[in-house]
């Protein structure tokens, strides 16, 4: 089983920014308690500030890999790129987001990602990566 998470823009910041929507463990510490707990999962992690790597990414292992988990962070609200990049690849997205996007602003109401992914988790904080693991392995 070989899986990966990617990350969107301002996530490189957790532990950071705005921790009282997101948190204060850093992405580092956490992902080092998911390899922890899924040692039979080869679990990879990759984050970007920029779009296009996000696509490349998706374009990269999505013909390959069992599992995709992405949080595409503000781009999940604008990017017809990242979505198109979903539909094109074989791979299947889970699509995550930290916090519940739908209690929040208007504009984060709307996503480009969750008709093109297999499903969506939001708003259990970091435990939304979990689940999103978890639903691979079921
Ligand atoms: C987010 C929600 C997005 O609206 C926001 O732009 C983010 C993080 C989340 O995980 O809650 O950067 O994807």
């Amino acid at each position: 089983m070989k899986l990966i998470i990617i990350n969107g823009p301002n996530l490189n910041l957790l532990g950071k920014r705005e921790p009282e929507v997101y948190g204060n463990k850093t992405f580092e510490d956490y992902f080092a308690d998911l390899q922890f707990k899924y040692k039979d999962v080869q679990l990879e992690y990759f984050q970007s500030n920029i779009e296009g790597e996000l696509i490349g990414k998706i374009q990269e292992v999505g013909f390959s890999y069992d599992g995709i988990v992405l949080n595409a962070a503000a781009y999940t609200h604008t990017s017809v790129g990242i979505g198109d990049a979903i539909k094109a690849v074989t791979t299947p997205v889970v699509e995550v987001h930290i916090s519940n996007t739908h209690k929040r602003e208007e504009f984060r109401h709307v996503s480009y990602i969750s008709p093109v992914a297999k499903g969506v988790i939001l708003g259990f904080g970091l435990q939304s990566y979990d689940l999103a693991i978890q639903s691979f392995l079921k």
